[in-house]
């Protein structure tokens, strides 16, 4: 296939280009050439700006295969829109990386393709609002329909993890454990986790298009059957370390300015837990996705994690200040030995 990918160089985009490229895939890129600068010498490179509107090189191309990994632009659905309207006679199928957070219904189990989504009658947000992210990606998927109909991919993803993923709330469990010791964990081992592979995502995306499969799907991880206990035991097993797992209740976490989820990964509000780790994958499944083993991603994840210089994670991302986490763990200690006050 000629693919197009629009983006390519930070995390999933890279999967998209490797998984093709190892396919034996013809791969053309576009993005501005500012991130991964060289990652893919032998790949041709498109320069232009989506957030300018500039789209210009794309012009008199045709590809089988556009993907759009827009997320983290400033105005998702005026990029996707402006693109799908530009590709739509170039291109044979567009896939969209969605999200989950298209859904309005956040307070329940097993959302499946079917649970409302964002309304997009009005204009699209500023970026910073609550909830802009899904409203973005929703008016992006509209935006895909009305130029591709049916030859669009709607992907909503899930918790997406593995190796170049820099916002680092999976990466940071899997260092953590590594570096052995006594690790903080919320709640409970039997915290549900829901994670996929990128590469397990992108492999699917290219067997779904090769058989002229398209729609609209949820792509995550298996519902009901991952754990937090069993995520970081496998990451103990995978990295041979001698960490061990002191589970602290949220509600000392909160009493203790721990934050959910971006500074200590996994931990959410239960409501909202139960929407994040058990989305309904069934239909995905019933299409051909197919899931690596756990312990594959931890030990991908962690060889990549050490190829970092140091002090390279970006700012904002996700992860436990060592220090913080000390701090915590002793207040915790002291509470139990009822020495303290929580
Ligand atoms: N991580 C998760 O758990 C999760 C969950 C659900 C969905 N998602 C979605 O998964 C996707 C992952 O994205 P990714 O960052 O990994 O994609 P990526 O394709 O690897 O990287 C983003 C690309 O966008 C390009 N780009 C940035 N600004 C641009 C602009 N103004 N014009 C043109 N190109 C521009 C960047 O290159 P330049 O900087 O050189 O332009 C880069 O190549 C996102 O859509 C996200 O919403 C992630």
């Amino acid at each position: 296939m000629r693919i197009l990918v629009l983006g390519g160089t930070v995390f999933l985009g890279r999967h998209f280009v490797e998984e093709a490229l190892q396919q034996g895939h013809d791969v053309t890129l576009f993005n501005r050439g500012k991130s991964g600068v060289n990652l893919y010498p032998e790949v041709e490179t498109l320069i232009g700006d989506r957030v300018a509107g500039n789209l210009s090189a794309l012009a008199g191309r045709t590809w089988d295969l556009a993907i759009d990994t827009a997320g983290y632009l400033p105005n998702v659905a005026q990029a996707v829109r402006a693109a799908a309207e530009e590709l739509k006679d170039a291109v044979d199928y567009y896939a969209f990386v969605s999200s989950i957070e298209v859904y309005t219904e956040r307070h329940c189990a097993l959302a499946d393709e079917a649970t409302p989504v964002h309304a997009i009658d009005g204009a699209p947000p500023d970026p910073d609002a609550p909830e802009a992210y899904g409203i973005h990606k929703t008016h992006g998927e509209a935006a895909v329909t009305a130029a591709f109909g049916r030859r669009g991919l709607l992907l909503r993803a899930g918790l997406i993890v593995g190796p170049y993923d820099e916002i680092d709330r999976f990466p940071y469990f899997v260092r953590r454990v590594s570096q052995g010791g006594e690790v903080l964990t919320p709640e409970g081992p039997t915290l549900p986790v829901q994670l996929i592979d990128g590469r397990d995502l992108v492999n699917w995306v290219y067997r779904m298009v090769e058989r002229g499969r398209t729609g609209t799907f949820n792509v995550a991880g298996r519902a009901d059957s991952l754990t937090l206990g069993r995520l970081l035991e496998t990451c103990r097993d995978v990295t041979g370390s001698d960490a061990s797992f002191t589970w602290i209740p949220g509600r000392f976490l909160e009493q203790h300015d721990v934050g959910y989820w971006h500074e200590l990964p996994f931990w959410l509000p239960p409501n909202q837990l139960e929407f994040w780790a058990r989305i309904d994958v069934s239909k995905a499944l019933r299409a051909g996705l197919r899931y690596r083993p756990l312990a594959d991603t931890i030990r991908d994840t962690l060889e990549w994690d050490r190829t970092r210089p140091p002090g390279s994670r970006p700012s904002g991302a996700g992860g436990l200040d060592r220090e913080k986490e000390r701090r915590v763990l002793a207040a915790w200690h002291d509470a139990r030995s009822g020495t303290r006050e929580p």
